[in-house]
């Protein structure tokens, strides 16, 4: 099997072919989305929300995030594998962002980190890429942000938040990244931003004009049920599939015909 680099993804954007990205945090799934044939992997600090049940992506730390790299990298023959620097480990410290970035690299194999922020996360976005671990970077909605938001709705809807932020997409491209996450922007701003920037542009809930989509597997497979945003397409209902195998496991055990002779040894 043919691996995909960070080149090849560069290849797409030129050649026009979308990029298709998901969300992995464990060896089970990873391996059924990239035999399924997916190009990129994200190990999201999402797993703080959808596999440790906190409300924000901000507790999870660099020790969970490297355990959830760890799994999926075990699983994953085709994918490049990209794994988010959570919260707290490179903010404001140029040389701890740096060790973080190194331990993921290392003690989980990943191939690429995702970090979220512009120009303000420049030397630690820098001094990453000079060391050799290539970086996407993550604009918009930026989910490590909520509390200076205040609100999970549309980001740059105004024309200073917007300028700032092709400004920051430019600056990223220029600092090296390989590729940018654009998340819950009006899709005429991600598709000026991957018009103007040259390496390639995924989107979440960034409309159709942009080099890729990414999306969360557990609200894209319908096991995550409350959480239905506008740019969420279900592809499945998984939650009614587990519930149902469930209620007829318990049904069965409880009427003792489960197990059956057959399902018993002599
Ligand atoms: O953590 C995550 O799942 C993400 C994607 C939504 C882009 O960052
Ligand atoms: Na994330």
């Amino acid at each position: 099997i043919k691996k995909i680099t960070t080149h090849q993804l560069q290849e797409m954007k030129v050649r026009g072919e979308k990029i298709s990205m998901l969300t992995a945090y464990d060896y089970s799934m990873a391996g059924i989305v990239d035999k399924a044939g997916i190009d990129v992997i994200l190990v999201g600090d999402s797993a703080s929300n959808v596999m440790a049940g906190h409300e924000t992506t901000l507790p999870i730390t660099l020790d969970q995030m490297i355990y959830h790299a760890t799994s999926v990298v075990k699983a994953v023959d085709r994918a490049l594998v990209v794994v988010d620097i959570p919260f707290g480990s490179y903010q404001g410290n140029s040389s701890e962002a740096l060790r973080s970035a190194i331990r993921i690299m290392k003690e989980a194999g990943a191939h690429a980190i995702k970090m979220e922020g512009g120009e303000e996360i420049k030397d630690s976005v820098t001094r990453i890429l000079s060391a050799g671990v290539p970086v996407m970077g993550h604009l918009g909605l930026t989910p490590q942000s909520i509390f200076k938001f205040g609100t999970y709705t549309v980001r740059a809807k105004e024309e200073a938040e917007a300028e700032k932020l092709i400004k920051d997409a430019k600056l990223l491209e220029s600092y090296g990244c390989f590729s940018i996450v654009l998340e819950k922007i009006p899709a005429s701003l991600a598709r000026k931003v991957a018009k103007e920037v040259a390496i390639p542009i995924i989107g979440i809930g960034a409309g159709p004009d942009v080099d890729g989509q990414v999306l969360v597997v557990h609200d894209m497979l319908g096991i995550t049920h409350e959480f239905k945003p506008r740019f969420l397409r279900q592809y499945a209902d998984l939650n009614a599939v587990i519930s149902g195998a469930v209620t007829n496991y318990i049904r069965d055990v409880k009427a003792s015909d489960f197990p059956n002779e057959k399902e018993s040894y002599k």
